[in-house]
């Protein structure tokens, strides 16, 4: 056990998980449980970043919650736990904000994203978002961390973090690397195929939701912008819709894009969209059914939250011991 490298994710509870969540991350994390020691985290603070309404925070933070668990992150193999839960996130990002610096994070593009939809509300917090981010990564000495492409920037940020406080003291943080899947690292809006498949987009006709009814995936994916070419090729440039349904296709299946142009060669969109569709659905079924059992038992939720946080602070303890000693801070 103790040999086995480390991976590290995380993911916010600002409402039902979407297909991207899923095919980009969440299925890769399920995979890599059997082969790492696995630490995953409900990163309620991060969601903080923006303003949420407290009772759907805490509903949301159950109901992620119960999702993983539900899309087979298993509490025997992985640890799951609450980010607000483990004190270490909080405090070891407040050190390594010394060590980062404004104009790294001026350049993080997600902060410019969202200080342009949070016009009202650019707060610190959002600013300092990818630090809190590399304390979560630093502090479990991960490896690996799985993430869609979205991610890559901070990573790429928590991984400079690491290696300067490694110069500057002696190696005290693993520098991780980042874990994309073959297919579904950057699954696109169903609406504006140019953009990735986000829970935030206001036209809920663009995200599939772990929870969405079969006919309501149905409808969406029926109503997927596509073009007038009538051909299932896979060309992203000229045919984005139709090459997201493809690597959608591909992500559930397995196939090829050469194996499922051939499939659907001589069909119209139509058969086509309801074939993604169907498989879509068949992959969310069981895990709709797992959820609704998980979340009707609240209290045996809560008792494996309670569990997990308490082994994963041990481990963040042992890592913010070292590193509060490296930079002079007493200890008693
Ligand atoms: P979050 O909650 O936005 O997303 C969770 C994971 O889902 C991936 N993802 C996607 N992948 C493919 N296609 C998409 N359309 C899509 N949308 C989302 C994200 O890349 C992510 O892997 N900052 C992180 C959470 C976090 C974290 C961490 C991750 C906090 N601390 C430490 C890794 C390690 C976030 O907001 O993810």
């Amino acid at each position: 056990m103790e040999e086995k490298k480390i991976i590290f994710s995380g993911i916010q509870p600002t409402g039902v998980f979407t297909l991207g969540n899923y095919l980009g991350a969440i299925r890769n994390w399920k995979n890599l449980q059997n082969e790492y020691n696995s630490i995953f985290c409900v990163v309620d603070l991060h969601a903080l970043t923006v303003r949420q309404v407290p009772k759907d925070l805490r509903h949301q933070t159950y109901q992620a919650y119960a999702l993983l668990l539900a899309c087979g992150i298993d509490p025997e193999k992985a640890l799951v736990f609450v980010q607000s839960h483990v004190s270490g996130h909080t405090e070891l990002s407040w050190i390594l904000n010394n060590y980062t610096y404004f104009g790294e994070l001026s350049r993080m593009t997600q902060f410019k994203v969202k200080s342009q939809k949070h016009e009202d509300n650019i707060n610190a917090g959002l600013f300092d978002y990818p630090v809190l981010m590399a304390a979560d990564i630093l502090l479990y000495q991960a490896n690996l961390v799985p993430i869609g492409a979205d991610q890559k920037q901070h990573l790429e940020l928590a991984r400079d973090v690491a290696d300067r406080f490694n110069n500057a003291y002696s190696p005290t943080f693993a520098v991780p690397e980042g874990y994309f899947g073959k297919s579904g690292a950057r699954v696109k809006s169903l609406q504006e195929p140019t953009k990735k498949m986000s829970k935030s987009d206001t036209n809920d006709k663009g995200y599939i939701l772990l929870l969405d009814s079969p006919n309501v995936i149905r409808k969406k994916f029926r109503s997927a912008v596509t073009d007038s070419d009538a051909r299932v090729a896979y060309d992203p440039e000229n045919k984005a819709g139709i090459a997201n349904l493809m690597e959608i296709y591909q992500a559930i299946t397995g196939e090829s894009l050469e194996a499922i142009e051939t499939k659907f060669e001589g069909q119209g969109y139509g058969a086509f969209k309801d074939a993604v569709a169907d498989v879509v659905i068949g992959e969310l079924e069981p895990i709709q059914k797992r959820f609704e059992e998980l979340m009707s038992d609240k209290k045996g939720l809560e008792a494996i939250m309670k569990e997990h946080a308490e082994k994963a602070s041990r481990m963040a303890v042992k890592t913010l011991r070292k590193v509060k000693k490296k930079i002079g801070l007493v200890q008693v």
